[in-house]
């Protein structure tokens, strides 16, 4: 029988894992407060703090409370929010009008919070599924969403978004040619330093269930979003999609949901050295809430630990709800 010291052949992995100074010394990837996106739901009203069914833990936020919760953000050291809205069935129609409305929840938001706190960053998300009566990304017409004129209305909706204070526009609608078009507008209206992150590889999921509850459009939605978002089967093609968005003038790109989609992170990473993001979305976080509430994982290390795979996976940041607990964790240790 050979001796473990001749299969190993010297090489004893354990030997750096001995203690936590050496793990520490090899350790290859970091999570830092400057890793984290915060994305939060805004509704209509004053002192208002709405509790999600599907999402324990968070909340739909009135304006004025965003706006607290921004500078806690901010104390904390949270790089950037990333405002949604839950509107009123009233203001949605077929085309998500109300995206253009000046006065608008999204927009009344970011100059709220801009003005609150100048230093945290805004990102918006140039998309109609909140404004439309259907729950469509897209204007629905004869069962199609239909692209050009689409795109005519996210375009309007950026600028508008960009002039109210927004930092960094972010298309989540998988329209053809949005990049593009957004990019020429904001430049043609002054806006050339307002960034882009594309959500470039947006999958047709299942994991987005619970936002649609925080949104209000669980039971809209006529159909699946399959006619423009990715096929999860596939990789090959969410390259093209973002070397076609990085064409177009896309500054940082997206991959969407997060933590099933590591490879395409790391392809991604890999294939473009472009900034690079993973959205880890509603479902991802309640799943983690889920099992931590009946005692199955321990929630704040798990909590951490599938933040940190995507910092391995070539991620520069990440999109997550637990952006505040994950800030305050490691403001502690
Ligand atoms: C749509 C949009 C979605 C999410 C953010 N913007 C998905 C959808 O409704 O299809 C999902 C975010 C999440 O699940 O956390 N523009």
């Amino acid at each position: 029988m050979r001796n473990i010291d001749d299969i190993v052949q010297g090489r004893r992995l354990r030997r750096m894992r001995k203690a936590q100074w050496s793990r520490n010394l090899v350790r290859e990837n970091q999570l830092t407060v400057n890793d984290l996106i915060w994305p939060i739901f805004l509704v209509e009203g004053e002192n208002q703090t709405q509790p999600i069914d599907a999402m324990p833990g968070v909340s739909r936020l009135s304006v004025d409370m965003a706006v607290e919760a921004a500078k806690k953000a901010h104390d904390l050291g949270i790089t950037l929010i990333a405002p949604f809205a839950h509107v009123h069935f009233e203001k949605k129609d077929v085309t998500g009008s109300h995206i253009l409305d000046e006065d608008n929840i999204i927009l009344r938001a970011v100059a709220a919070i801009k003005n609150a706190v100048p230093e945290i960053g805004l990102m918006t998300d140039s998309a109609l599924d909140p404004f439309t009566d259907h729950g469509h990304d897209g204007v629905l017409r004869d069962g199609i969403i239909v692209n050009d004129e689409t795109v005519d209305i996210l375009v309007r909706a950026s600028v508008l978004q960009a002039q109210a204070g927004a930092d960094i526009i972010s298309p989540s609608d998988m329209m053809d040619g949005r990049i593009g078009a957004i990019r020429d507008a904001l430049d043609a209206s002054g806006q050339c330093d307002i960034a882009i992150m594309s959500y470039a590889t947006k999958f047709a999921s299942a994991y987005y269930g619970p936002y649609r509850e925080a949104i209000g459009t669980s039971g809209l939605l006529k159909g699946d979003k399959k006619t423009y978002y990715i096929d999860p089967a596939n990789s090959d093609e969410a390259i093209r999609e973002a070397e076609q968005d990085i064409a177009e003038g896309a500054d940082m790109i997206m991959v969407k949901p997060g933590m099933p989609y590591l490879d395409i992170c790391r392809r991604l990473k890999d294939t473009f050295q472009m900034p690079t993001f993973a959205y880890q979305v509603s479902g991802e976080y309640s799943m983690i809430e889920a099992a931590a509430a009946n005692g199955w994982v321990d929630g704040e290390r798990v909590m951490m630990e599938s933040l940190l795979a995507f910092k391995r996976a070539g991620c520069d940041g990440i999109l997550t709800y637990f952006a505040p607990r994950v800030a305050e964790n490691l403001a502690k240790n």
